[in-house]
């Protein structure tokens, strides 16, 4: 079957249902967290959909990249709910728990074969530190999609909330605030390569990591958008004044309006 907007919609009023599972519970920080995921899937959803308009991208695709993008996170809650963080080391690799109920809750198997198993693999893939090689073109790309839109999600969610001054140790993944930046996570940087979770290990580092994501974009609507909002700049300003910071900061920048103005 086609996908149309009503089917959207249809899976919209599941999505909004399923949550509802999660709000039994009242304690104020699991449902902030709740909340938080919440959001930003939808966002998520209206991202990829701007990126597929920009894109050119037929109307069933774009309708298909709503799909993903609103259903890419959808582990989170269960991950929240079973072991209070959304670090996955210390859980479970949210996205392969988001095929798990995609399939216990038997979505999409509607859909021909080839559209479930692209939204599926879109999913399963979004979280990687890197894509592996993927020979079909269609989840390729799709793949890529989601990844660029759920960054320039994130990219807002973290400069807000550095922004405020209420701590959330759920964003900041329990890392500790101590100064410096990791060795390591430089050198990533320096070699144009993004950064590994494993090599995180202060508060600075995580948001340096996040302006190394720079490296990572695929598409140019998004590297224009990062642009426009001047994520790179306000990632800096909460970082340290220093000389390792400005070095990282001008090579991400440099490499950000390279991109634009190809
Ligand atoms: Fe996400």
């Amino acid at each position: 079957m086609d996908l149309s907007e009503k089917k959207i919609a249809e899976y919209e009023n599941w999505f909004s249902d399923y949550l509802a599972r999660f709000k039994q519970n009242h304690d104020p920080y699991f449902q902030k967290n709740i909340k938080m995921k919440e959001m930003h899937s939808r966002r998520v959803r209206k991202e990829i959909k701007e990126l597929a308009q920009k894109l050119d991208l037929p109307f069933q695709k774009i309708l298909c990249a709503e799909l993903i993008g609103l259903f890419h996170d959808i582990g989170r809650f269960t991950q929240f709910k079973n072991y209070g963080t959304f670090k996955d080391s210390r859980s479970e690799d949210h996205a392969k728990l988001g095929v798990k109920i995609i399939q216990q809750e038997k979505l999409f198997m509607e859909f021909q074969p080839e559209l479930q198993e692209m939204i599926i693999k879109s999913i399963r893939y979004h979280n990687r530190a890197e894509l592996p090689p993927i020979q079909d073109k269609n989840i390729r790309f799709f793949s890529r999609l989601l990844r660029d839109a759920d960054k320039l999600d994130i990219f807002k969610v973290v400069t807000d909330y550095y922004a405020q001054s209420e701590k959330n140790d759920a964003i900041e993944l329990e890392l500790p605030d101590t100064a410096g930046i990791s060795a390591a996570v430089f050198t990533d940087i320096m070699q144009e390569r993004i950064v590994k979770s494993e090599n995180l290990s202060n508060f600075n580092d995580f948001k340096v990591l996040q302006i190394a994501w720079i490296f990572d974009i695929n598409f140019l609507p998004t590297f224009q958008r990062i642009a426009e909002r001047k994520f790179l700049e306000k990632i800096k300003a909460v970082l340290p004044n220093s000389e390792k910071v400005n070095k990282i900061f001008q090579k991400c920048n440099f490499f950000l309006k390279e991109k634009i103005v190809k």
